[in-house]
This record gives structure tokens, sequence and C-alpha cells, in this order.
């Protein structure tokens, strides 16, 4: 992009906050400051108005009518499956399924890729700093098969050593599921390198893609992934609603996760015909307003451009790192060459809970704790973190906030 374009879309971002009702209100007397957007996003006005248009003038029960209702419900979730075919790149709308979110996505992998394709003595690689959900549906379906669980190892800083992985990738291997960006540590994996390697030995990598998707650009035909799972209340969507990309080839080969409605061509007590993708993976009535909503996120998120944010929180996460570092006795977790938007820490001994309880009395909002990733506190002989995670809607003065709150902190317990 030229100079001029990034100015341009740079100024985008900044106007963007305004979008944002929730984040005018006060929390416990103080304006707030949001710093866990990794945990959740906040909402566009305009995502909140298309589910509330919704629900106001559009509701009815996708394909299943034949009445006005019930068609135009059907066109506008079905809209959506191409805008978010069209955002990853996907090469047909029916390799997007909508799940639950991205535990939903894994755990639909797991057990279907994991029934059709383990066997007593195969292996899964995961990594290190996986998020719990991409830890337990794999220990749940390797248990349940006689498979085994290999990790691949990460150094101190926090980036996963890929030599290491490459001596993992066996014929035993049936599947690789690595996280994109680490929600505790902010790791940019170098995923295409992890996908090259499997693919070398025809092995389908699954990417959890729950922090990477509104962080940087994601094309699933130049990653060549075989999975890539998000969710949308992390990209500024409604909860409860999430996304599995799968190619064709292992989609079709997969048995369905799910038995119910919507998921079938036809049904009788003998016998079941199920439906071809991606309603195959999608039994029962869906999250219609969820889809809708996201449909909104999209749209928004493709206004603004996934560059344009990213390099605002790149600024963002800079200027945190470089802040926190004159306090005394910090200690940063995750100092990984290539991150994003989080930043974890710890300072002068403190529990991270005592520090989050007070910079909530202030109105600031982080994480504090093992963030789903215990495996990682354990490397690191720690209870947990303090994790401040970034949106492109906040500023550097959240920052200078932060560092305020972090330093009464200090003074208050130590
Ligand atoms: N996975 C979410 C987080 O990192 C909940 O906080």
């Amino acid at each position: 992009m030229p100079h001029l374009e990034v100015v341009k879309g740079l100024h985008k971002v900044w106007e963007a906050r305004k979008d944002f009702p929730i984040l005018e209100r006060q929390v416990n007397r103080k304006p707030l400051v949001y710093l866990d957007s990794a945990a959740s996003a906040q909402k566009p006005q305009v995502v909140i108005d298309t589910i509330n248009q919704y629900y106001s003038n559009e509701h009815s029960n996708v394909h299943r009518g034949v009445h006005y209702l019930s068609q135009e419900a059907t066109t506008s979730y079905e809209v959506v499956r191409e805008k978010v075919q069209r955002f990853i790149n996907a090469r047909n709308n029916y390799e997007v399924i909508f799940t639950k979110g991205t535990t939903d996505s894994i755990n639909l992998v797991a057990n279907s890729f994991g029934k059709a394709n383990l066997q007593a003595g195969d292996e899964v690689i995961i990594s290190a700093m996986e998020h719990h959900s991409n830890i337990v549906p794999w220990q749940m379906i390797c248990e349940e098969k006689g498979a085994t669980l290999k990790v691949i190892p990460m150094n101190e800083a926090g980036e996963l050593d890929v030599v290491a992985y490459a001596d993992l990738l066996s014929d035993k291997t049936k599947i690789v599921a690595v996280v994109h960006i680490s929600n505790s540590l902010g790791t940019v994996n170098p995923v295409k390198e992890i996908i090259r390697r499997a693919h070398q030995k025809n092995i389908p990598v699954l990417l959890d893609g729950a922090q990477a998707i509104h962080h940087t650009k994601v094309d699933v035909q130049d990653l060549d992934v075989d999975f890539y799972v998000f969710s949308g209340h992390k990209m500024y969507g409604p909860t409860g609603i999430g996304v599995l990309y799968g190619k064709e080839e292992y989609l079709n080969a997969m048995p369905p996760y799910q038995g119910g409605g919507d998921m079938i061509k036809s049904v009788t007590f003998e016998k079941t015909v199920y439906n071809d993708l991606p309603h195959k993976f999608e039994a029962g009535t869906p999250n219609i307003a969820g889809v809708i909503g996201l449909g909104a996120a999209v749209d928004y998120i493709e206004d603004l451009t996934v560059e344009a944010m990213a390099s605002w929180e790149e600024e963002l996460v800079n200027y945190a790192i470089e802040k926190l570092s004159v306090l005394e006795d910090i200690k940063f977790i995750g100092q990984a060459k290539n991150r994003a938007s989080v930043v974890s820490f710890l300072v002068n001994g403190l529990h991270p809970y005592d520090i989050g309880v007070i910079l909530d009395k202030l109105g600031i909002a982080v994480r504090t704790g093992h963030h789903c990733t215990e495996p990682i506190m354990d490397k690191f002989g720690i209870p947990g973190t303090v994790r401040a995670s970034f949106a492109f809607y906040n500023t550097k003065d959240d920052i200078d906030k932060l560092i305020e709150g972090v330093n009464r902190a200090i003074d208050m317990l130590k």
C-alpha cells in the first residue's frame, strides 16, 4: 500500500472507535478502559443494529419454509456463507460450516475426522502453546482410540521449535492442530512452514485462528491449510457463532458430527441418507441471528481493512511494551519476534489476580490467570499472567492509564 493509503486507513481506524457504544460507559465510576479483546471483542453499532433488525423484521427458520420470511432468512443466512468464503478466500462456499465457535469447530473435527481416521498407535500433534480448546478435544479422541498426543515444544521467548516439530512428524501422525496466534503470548506462529512440512508427509493441518482472523489477513488457499477455525465474538461479531473452514476433500470424507434436522436428505427407521456439504455438519436450527450478525462484522472489518487495523494494533503493542519495560521487576511472558495484539506480564512478584482487581477498580479491564492455557503457565512455573489485549479501537491513552494503574497496584500491594 502506498504511504498515503496507510495514513488514510489509519485515520479511518481511529475514527471507528466511536462505532462502539460500550466504550463510552463508565465502570466503577471511571471511564472504561477495555483491554480484554482477546477474551471477547466489543461490538460496533452496525452489528448490534443488524441483529436487532433481523429479529424485529426478518426472523424465521432457514432451509425449511416455502413462505416469504423463511426464504428471506435463508437468503440472508446463505449470503453470509458467501461473505465468509470471500473473506477467507475459500474455494467453495460449502467449505464454510457455521458452528457455535472455535471450540465447537475443533470438537467437530476431532470427533468426526478422529472417528474416521484415528486408530490405536496413531499420533496427533499439537503445540505447547495451545488453548485448552485445542488440547482437550484431541486428548479425548486419542484416549478413545488409543492414539497418542505429541506436543511441539517452545523456547523461553514463546516460539515454537520447528526443528523439533519436523522430528515429530511420522507415518503415525494423522493430523497436526496448532494455534495461529497465541491468546496468552501473542506469538504469531510460522504456520505456512508448519503446513508445508506436514504436507510433505500428506498430513492435514488444522489452524486455530480465534486470535488471528481479525489481526492478520487470512487466505486459506494461500496458506493451503486443511481446516481453519474461528469465532464470531472475537472479530466484533456476536457470541455463539463461529466457522469451520475445511477443504472439500476432507469434509466430504468425514462422517456427520451430530444428527438431526437439516443434515439429512431422507430418513426412514432403517436408514438415513445424509445431506451434502455444508448442511451435513449443521444439524438443527442454526444460530441464524448469529450468522447474520457475523456477516455485519465481516463487512465492518473489510471496510476498515485488516491491514490498517493490524498496523495500529502493532503500534499499540510496541507502545505498551516500551511503557511497561520501565517498571521495576517487570517480567514479560512471551517475547516472540513475531507477535500480535497481546502483552502478558508479571510485576514485582505480585499475584496477577491482585493486580487485576485493582485495575478493575480503576475501570481497566484486563484478563488475569492462565487464560485457558495452563500448560504454558506450567512451563514458565507461574500461576498466571496479567494480559492486556488490544483491538484497533484502543488508544495510547488506554495504555497510559494501564501503566498508571499498574503503578498504583505496585504501591498498594508491596
Ligand atoms: N480464549 C479467550 C481468551 O484468551 C477466552 O481470553
